[in-house]
Parts: C-alpha cells; structure tokens; sequence
C-alpha cells in the first residue's frame, strides 16, 4: 500500500503550536496510522531567517514534519492572500477582499517555500493529499520541482459560483493550479458546480459527467466528498459527558432553563450577528421566552490580525451588551458569550443539554458543528438543529430546521419552534439525520477519497 502524505497549514501534531484536535485532524490521523504516512505543515513559529531542514516528530505510525514562517511570509500568505483574499472571495464577501500584489506574490512564495522543503521528503509512489485554500498552487509547484507522484486537493470552504470567482484578479491562475491535481474534491455538488461551470465558461476545457475535466493541458478528475464526524465516537462521548462535573455545572447554572447553543470561531461567515439579532427578534416576538431562554454563543477569537476579524469582534461585544441590558434581570443574563475554546469532551456534554442547536453560517463549506450537535443527542429527548441553508451541510441533513441565515425574523421562528416542538417529531427528524450521520463518516470521508487518488476508480473503468 503506497504511504499517504498530507499537506495542511495546521497540522495535528502532538507539540504542534498551531494543533487542532478538531474530528478532522482526529479523521486524519487514523487515515495515516492505517497506512502510515507523513503529515507535512507550518510549525506555528513565526522565525525570521531560512527555514531551515523540517523539524520532524514521530507518533506511531506517523511523521510529522512541520516548518516555521517569516512574519513577512506569515503577513503575505496567511493574513493577506489566504485570509485577507480568498477566504472573503470564497464566502461570497466581495465587498471585504482586498488584493494586493505583494500579498499574492508571497502566497506563491511560500508555497513554493513548501514544495520545496517537501520535495527531499517524498517516496516516488507516495499519495499526496493537499488541503486546503492555503494551497492551491502546491501541487503546480511540486510538479515544476520534477514531482510525478499522484497528488489530491481538498478543498474545505466552498468554491464560488463563476460569477464571483472570476471578480479575484488572476482567478485563471487560480483555477489552472487545481488543474494540476490528479483528483480535486469539493465538499458538495454546487461546489463542483461552479468548477464545472468555470471550465466550461472561462477556458477552453472540458468536464465530462464522470467528473475527468481536460483543460489548461492537463487530465484529471473532481468529485464532490462530503466530509463527515467520527459518529460513534462523538456520540459516545457525549453519553459520557451527560454526567461530567463540567456539564452538572451548565445545567445547574441554568436553572431550568433551556439552553440554545451557538459554538463557531469568531468569524463573519458564521453570521454571528445575524444569530444575536434573531434571537432578539424570539424575544421580542415570543414574550414567553423571556426569562425561560439562555443563549450561549462559544466563539473562540479567531485570525485576530485580520482586520474584519478585529471589526466583528467588537460588533459582536455591541449586541451582547444591547441585548443583556434590555431584557436581561437581576438574574437572568439572556446570552452568554465566551471568547474562549472548550475541550471536544466539554463541548459534546454542553451540546447535549442544549434543546437547540444554532447553525447559521451565511455561507460555509459543510460545519461539523451541526453534525456533532446532532451526534451528541441524547436518542430519548433529543434537541432540534436550526441550520442555514448555505451551509454544506444543509444537503445531508434537510430534517433540520433549514433556515435562510439573512433572515432574522425567520431564525427567531425558527427557534421558538423548536423549542416547542412535540417529541415525537423531534425524535422523527433526529433518527433520519443520526442514520446519514452514521453512514457518511469521517472515517468513509478519507478512505474513498484516497481510494480514488489511488486510482481504485480508474482500474475499475478499464477493467
Ligand atoms: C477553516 C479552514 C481551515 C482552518 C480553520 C481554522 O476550517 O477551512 O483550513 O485551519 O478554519 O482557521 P485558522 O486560520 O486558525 O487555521
């Protein structure tokens, strides 16, 4: 069996600075200790200099191999390109990207900087597996070092409709580095849309339905691979957080009120705002909420260099004030808002207390945030998800309440019937959603996706 190479900016290594033990780091690992493999990233460290040879650190069956960044390389690529340009531009926030030359010229730079420090690293039948927007022109880069090996790109947050991709300026750049991939996968079918509908607009190329595109010169072929949670594991550790001393402590904390829970990082495509505006709209709509209602948002500070980061954050401080100084009482605080992380332990026991689950990205690749709220149900009185319609994972899971995320008036509807909806209903919705949650894993995620790198379709075809 070939090694499997992966290649992210955060990777989960064990002393990693920059380790997120998030379901898909944990996804991925498993993929690598099953066929042992190496795991390539940033270290985290922001060092001026060469970055020198890879630090390396072995876990099992797993090296990682990580390298730090200038602060110059670290502003270019990740603040500016990566964060400042395609992440707006992926979301649909045209109005917030900003495009510098400077900024993209480092994002080539570092990831020809990547390439090659992973070059020197690589067996010739390797599987590479590159994630991310941080990458798309790693495997260009790799094949301008003399790289031949099979190379894969996931891309994690959407790909936008044609109409909005082609508003970055070198967008053709863009899309002829994922050209260099053997296999692109998206996360639904309206991302593979918009590359289907790139190709056949902006370039001469060609996509043919079994997903093998022909263009800028090159063959190879795009799916979609809706990523998933580690069902059983999500769910079994929220059975045994049910009774952990930290989910006692919510519960009494609320004194008997029920808890709706937002958990997303601090960022402007998970309409955050929108949520709090909503939920002053449930208030003001449904009196008979007021006083019986907790909202707690979780928003760990997320890309706090960036500036919209910095403009939200200080939005967001605006309507927990407005909201709590005009219904909240002497004891009762109507939202809790905790600019902090919580452990996957914790925050599967707090999902299970809560009778809602909010969701409401304004746009988002998949969220496993909705998928893991819905994991951690207790089967015997589960709570309702209200999912926005614009995130991914929206199509695996329509028995949620779907709700357009703009519209706040619709979210506070939203709410108020979940909280008053019957058990048996909320049984029904919960059952199909847990049954697509168990058949679409994270563990199915990599293993078909690296099975189609591997060709396993391919010899199919021709056999
Ligand atoms: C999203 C992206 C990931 C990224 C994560 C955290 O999920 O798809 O690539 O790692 O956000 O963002 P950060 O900028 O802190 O790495």
């Amino acid at each position: 069996m070939a090694r499997l190479v992966i290649v992210s900016n955060r990777t989960a290594a064990p002393r990693d600075r920059g380790a997120r033990a998030g379901g898909l780091a944990v996804g991925l690992r498993e993929a690598l200790q099953k066929r042992g493999g190496l795991w390539f990233g940033w270290s985290g460290e922001l060092r001026e200099g060469d970055a020198g040879e890879p630090k390396t650190q072995e876990a099992g069956n797993i090296l990682f191999a990580t390298i730090p960044l200038t602060p110059a390389d670290h502003d270019d690529f990740y603040v500016h390109y990566a964060n400042g340009t395609l992440w707006p531009l992926c979301h649909y926030r045209l109005g917030l990207i900003e495009f510098r030359r400077s900024a993209y010229e480092g994002y080539l730079r570092v990831n020809r900087l990547f390439a090659e420090k992973l070059a020197p690293l690589l067996r010739p039948d390797d599987l590479i597996w590159i994630h991310d927007y941080h990458f798309f022109p790693l495997a260009s880069a790799l094949r301008a070092l003399g790289v031949t090996n099979r190379m894969g790109f996931f891309l994690h947050i959407p790909l936008p409709a044609p109409e909005v991709l082609t508003a970055l300026p070198r967008h053709r750049r863009l899309i002829a580095d994922l050209c260099a991939y053997d296999l692109v996968g998206f996360q639904t079918g309206d991302d593979l849309q918009s590359f289907t509908s790139y190709i056949e607009r902006e370039t001469a190329g060609t996509l043919d339905p079994r997903g093998t595109f022909r263009a800028f010169g090159r063959c190879g072929e795009a799916a979609a691979f809706p990523i998933g949670i580690d069902t059983a594991t999500f769910a079994e550790l929220s059975e045994q957080a049910a009774d952990s001393a930290q989910t006692r402590r919510l519960h009494e904390s609320l004194a008997g009120r029920r808890l709706v829970i937002g958990v997303d990082r601090l960022d402007y495509s998970k309409g955050i705002p929108q949520r709090m505006e909503a939920f002053q709209t449930l208030l003001e709509a449904y009196p008979e909420h007021r006083g019986r209602v907790t909202y707690m948002q979780i928003a760990p500070i997320s890309r706090g260099e960036v500036e919209e980061y910095q403009a939200l954050r200080r939005d967001l401080e605006g309507w927990v004030g407005r909201i709590n100084g005009r219904f909240g009482e002497y004891d009762w605080a109507p939202v809790r808002y905790l600019n902090k992380a919580f452990p996957r332990q914790a925050l599967a026991g707090f999902f299970r207390q809560a009778a809602v689950g909010l969701v409401t990205p304004l746009r988002d690749g998949m969220n496993l945030v909705a998928k893991e709220y819905v994991a951690a149900q207790d089967p015997a009185d589960p709570g309702v998800l209200v999912l926005s319609r614009f995130a991914g994972a929206a199509r695996a899971m329509p028995q949620a309440l779907i709700v357009n995320p703009f519209d706040v008036e619709e979210i506070g509807d939203a709410v108020h019937l979940a909280l008053t909806m019957p058990l048996a209903e909320r049984r029904a919705r919960w059952n199909e959603m847990m049954a697509e949650l168990r058949r679409n894993t994270i563990q199915s995620w990599c293993e078909s996706f690296v099975e189609r790198l591997a060709g396993a379709d391919t010899d199919e075809q021709a056999a």
